[in-house]
């Protein structure tokens, strides 16, 4: 049985069970379209999900389609397809085509379009503002947001405006400068205000964290800590879900890869193969052979 019901405005709003219940085909994830609820439903019911940045309308298709939950359009799109030099640089304007590409081409998965650099820090006021364009423009069905204890009032606004915040901590990439580097996050004493962090973030309302490159016994002790699920990326295996960018996890991407990093494809090897072959047939007059040609 999936766990949907119709939308009295005819929509595909879906209406879960208000607790975590595996339903009869066995998962609480057994569901025509993620929704938040469902997140925090697997949490409870001891299950992991698995999430993906998408940025285009047929990667986003094929995830989809292979039961990822949750697609992320991250601002990582400023180095993995805008060429940036860093995840800074992008904008709202940049990204929100995007957002738009995925959602449309998202069934079931949960679509959360990322908050770039610079689209939410001054204020809530201006995280609402960002955040508003993703879902109105976008489409998007929630949004993350690099955040500390700092932003508890940013997450509050989003909350009280109808949007689903999901925190990113830990290693936050958009405070590479800040935070000298890509470095492990969660050493020393700085364990203690991640989870401090996570708390707050989760008081505020967030409906998930997200926990990136952080000591896996802290990103653990914060799973433990809090009752919203917790997504890490380079934060080990005790945590509800896992997210990784795709270029590098089915090798688009060239290069050194992070640790955490697990490569399930090469498409690098084989789009490069194939534009070898495609160039040798052209020049070679191999292609297009006769079945490639209208002759009347
Ligand atoms: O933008 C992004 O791709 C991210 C992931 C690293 C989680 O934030």
């Amino acid at each position: 049985m999936l766990n949907e019901e119709s939308s009295p405005y005819g929509s595909q709003a879906s209406a879960p069970a208000a607790s975590a219940q595996q339903n009869s085909a066995g998962s609480v994830l057994d569901v025509k379209k993620v929704r938040t609820v469902h997140l925090r439903q697997a949490k409870e019911a001891g299950e992991k999900f698995a999430m993906l940045t998408s940025y285009d309308t047929l990667t986003a298709t094929i995830f989809d389609r292979a039961g990822i939950e949750v697609l992320l359009v991250g601002d990582s799109a400023g180095s993995n397809v805008l060429g940036h030099d860093s995840t800074l640089t992008i904008t709202v304007d940049e990204m929100l085509p995007l957002v738009k590409a995925v959602s449309s081409a998202a069934q079931r998965s949960l679509v959360v379009a990322d908050l770039p650099f610079g689209s939410y820090e001054q204020s809530p006021q201006q995280a609402v503002a960002s955040a508003v364009r993703f879902m109105k423009e976008g489409g998007a069905h929630a949004i993350k947001m690099e955040a500390t204890s700092y932003h508890t009032e940013h997450v509050k606004a989003l909350v009280a405006a109808g949007i689903p915040v999901m925190a990113h901590i830990g290693f936050t990439p958009q405070s590479e400068h800040a935070l000298g580097g890509y470095r492990v996050q969660g050493r020393g004493d700085s364990g203690e205000a991640l989870i401090e962090s996570a708390l707050a973030l989760t008081e505020a309302g967030a409906f998930c964290l997200l926990i990136e490159m952080t000591r896996s016994d802290i990103a653990a002790q914060i799973d433990r800590a809090v009752h919203i699920p917790v997504i890490g990326i380079g934060a080990g295996s005790d945590v509800t879900g896992q997210v990784l960018v795709w270029q590098d996890a089915f090798g688009l991407r060239q290069g050194k890869m992070a640790r955490f990093v697990k490569q399930y494809a090469n498409l690098y090897d084989t789009l490069l193969e194939g534009a070898q072959a495609y160039r040798q047939d052209v020049r070679s007059g191999a292609y297009p052979a006769p079945e490639h040609r209208f002759d009347q």
